[in-house]
């Protein structure tokens, strides 16, 4: 057998055992839609499900973004992976044995390069650690006793020093690995061509990746407050520094047995929380927190606790980090420090016990990013609307529909406001505007010092002329309500259907209501009667939308549309019906209820035999 055939099966094959509704699941609430599944789109950051799971054909489809494929382009595009890289994840995960992959002439020198490049790193963390015990580092070891860093975390964090000087990496690495090293900014290079060591006189930090390997470096000013304080390794083809975190490497066991992770800002806080039994912390690198970075943690946790420094620039970057949160739907709570303190000085000063008992008390995200708000505009009339300014940006991240109305009652609650008012000011809810999350910029630009401003001015715009909400709907329900408003005369039909069942979640009695009422007086009602009837609200001013569309996803007769959405409820209903028989016949059989079980099973086979008889 060839090597193309014999990977062209293993394609196959891989493809074929992976459960690929499993998978997806292990990263977007899904749930049942007739044979398949849907959910929010992971890479598009929708409010309403368009992304359809197909057990069928082991693919999925994004009906907003319009991304799909198979389980290996899945966990191409969501872990950010190449083809064999994802093939290999997935091949693993159901036992297959991968042959040795035959590269391209690119991808081998590709791969040497990268390899090449992990071990040079490796060998200079041995130079770098060797140094820190040397005779000639006592200032460096020094300086990390003042800062209470164990024997035990230097070797757990592979903490050297690099010594004051301009050749002394350079000296001890070959002309081949000089080049090297000039690429990954170990080395750098003067106008003159002169070329000389980047970090000198610093402790050094290696940072690993999830698997162990050196990817590239933190160093920390030794002398007084040389700039800049921090110095990380440049990008390079084996450093993005936005898709790692320090101290994963090293947590990852422990975060994985908590189902929690701590989240600190800076390279002493990780070291001196793990010093004080706090195993489960991890820092990102001087960058405000990235969506990969949560990504990394979310199959391990829980819940992240985020431990920043309780001064404006921490509480500015607690408050930057809570929207991503709500983009990837992960909780997030923030342990508010006494300002002053960064988690470092604090464990030192006051213990570990203190330190627990403030994780522990650790407020949700959201709850505090309106604390903030509060706090900053208080709750008069023009502080209220400010703070509606800055609470949009947090619900618009929302990406669940339930978490996103549980947060605007609660807020509405909070502030005393209407949740319509809340929703208002929010815009309507997209269906299908490709949207990511603010992406909040680096807190540092390369090599400075952090900034020390609080949030910025609230955005104003949006305040004055707020767009009524629309309620969140399926892409299916949608239709139907759309469909119902634009075509009130059709009510009766879909109420014979349980129309008022597929959509009293989401739309509230209200138009049942109205739809009622009109019809009577008017059996032939149109969408601009409805409107004269329904108060101003949600529903409302969806009929406004629809309305406002133009009625154009119907483009076709109405006689037939209709047609088709009765089907879809009936079908809706049957297998509802179905489900209830099938939890019943489980209850009968508990109960050892013989005959029972079999009249359910019965009236269960004919539901089911009407759904067939329907597709
Ligand atoms: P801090 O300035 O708060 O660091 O920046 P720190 O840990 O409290 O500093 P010391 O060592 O205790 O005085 C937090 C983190 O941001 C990154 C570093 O990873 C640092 O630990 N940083 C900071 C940079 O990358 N560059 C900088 O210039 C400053
Ligand atoms: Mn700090």
């Amino acid at each position: 057998m060839t090597y193309q055939n014999d990977h062209d099966d293993i394609v196959a094959r891989v493809k074929a055992e992976t459960d690929i509704v499993r998978l997806i699941g292990e990263h977007v609430s899904l749930r049942k839609s007739g044979a398949n599944f849907m959910g929010l789109c992971p890479f598009h950051g929708e409010k309403t499900p368009s992304f359809y799971v197909y057990p069928g054909n082991g693919s999925f489809y994004c009906f907003g973004c319009g991304k799909s494929g198979d389980a290996i382009t899945f966990v191409q595009e969501y872990q950010h992976v190449d083809f064999p890289t994802a093939l290999k994840d997935l091949a693993t995960r159901c036992h297959i044995a991968l042959p040795e992959k035959k590269l391209s002439a690119k991808e081998q020198r590709e791969r040497d390069l990268r390899e090449a490049m992990i071990r040079l790193n490796t060998k200079v963390a041995d130079i770098f650690r060797k140094q820190l015990v040397s005779p000639a580092a006592a200032a460096a070891r020094n300086y990390l006793d003042t800062r209470g860093v164990s024997e035990t975390m230097r070797e757990r964090f592979a903490i050297g020093c690099a010594p004051p000087g301009w050749d002394f990496l350079g000296e001890r690495l070959s002309g081949q690995e000089r080049a090297l090293a000039l690429q990954l900014g170990l080395l750098a290079q003067n106008e003159k061509g002169r070329i000389y060591d980047r970090f000198r006189d610093r402790i050094m930090f290696p940072i690993f990746d999830g698997k162990g390997r050196i990817c590239g470096f933190g160093g920390r000013i030794i002398q007084g407050d040389g700039k800049p304080k921090y110095l990380n390794s440049p990008e390079s083809l084996i450093f993005n520094k936005s898709h790692l975190l320090l101290g994963f490497f090293q947590h990852q066991q422990a975060i994985r047995k908590s189902r929690r992770a701590v989240l600190v800002e800076g390279n002493f806080d990780l070291v001196s929380l793990a010093r004080h039994g706090c195993a489960e912390v991890v820092a990102p690198l001087g960058t405000a927190l990235t969506r990969e970075q949560l990504r990394l943690l979310k199959p391990m946790v829980k819940e992240i606790i985020v431990f920043f420094d309780g001064d404006a620039a921490g509480l500015k970057a607690a408050l930057r980090a809570t929207p991503l949160f709500l983009a990837e739907e992960m909780t997030g709570r923030v342990a508010i420090l006494p300002d002053g303190h960064d988690p470092d000085s604090f464990v030192r000063e006051q213990g570990q016990a203190a330190t627990l008992n403030l994780l522990e008390r650790a407020a949700p995200l959201p709850e505090f990013f309106l604390d903030q708000l509060i706090a900053r505009h208080g709750l008069g009339l023009d502080g209220k609307r400010l703070i509606l300014a800055e609470l949009k940006q947090l619900i618009e991240a929302a990406t669940s529909p339930l978490y996103r109305r549980l947060m605007v009652g609660h807020f509405a609650g909070r502030l005393g406001i209407d949740a319509q008012d809340i929703e208002a000011s929010c815009g309507r809810v997209p269906t299908s505007r490709p949207h990511s999350p603010p992406q909040p910029p680096d807190i540092f630009p390369p090599d400075s010092q952090p900034e020390a401003e609080f949030i910025e001015e609230a955005p104003l715009q949006d305040t004055n002329a707020p767009t009524p909400a629309t309620p969140v709907l399926s892409a299916e329900q949608r239709r139907v309500a759309s469909f119902l408003l634009l075509h009130p005369w059709s009510f009766p039909a879909l109420r014979e259907v349980g129309v008022r069942d597929c959509l009293g979640v989401c739309v509230s009695d209200e138009l049942f209501r109205a739809l009622e009422t009109l019809l009577v007086q008017r059996p032939n009602a149109t969408a601009e009667d409805l409107l004269t009837m329904l108060p101003q609200g949600a529903e409302r001013a969806m009929t406004v939308e629809i309305l406002a569309q133009g009625g154009r996803h119907f483009l076709g007769d109405p006689q037939g549309e209709l047609e088709d959405i009765l089907l879809w409820l009936r079908e809706r209903r049957l297998r509802e019906t179905s489900l209830r028989l099938l939890a019943e016949i489980r209850k009968a059989r508990e109960v050892g209820n013989q005959s029972l079980v079999r009249e359910f099973l019965k009236q269960k086979q004919e539901v089911d035999r009407e759904i067939s008889d329907l597709a």
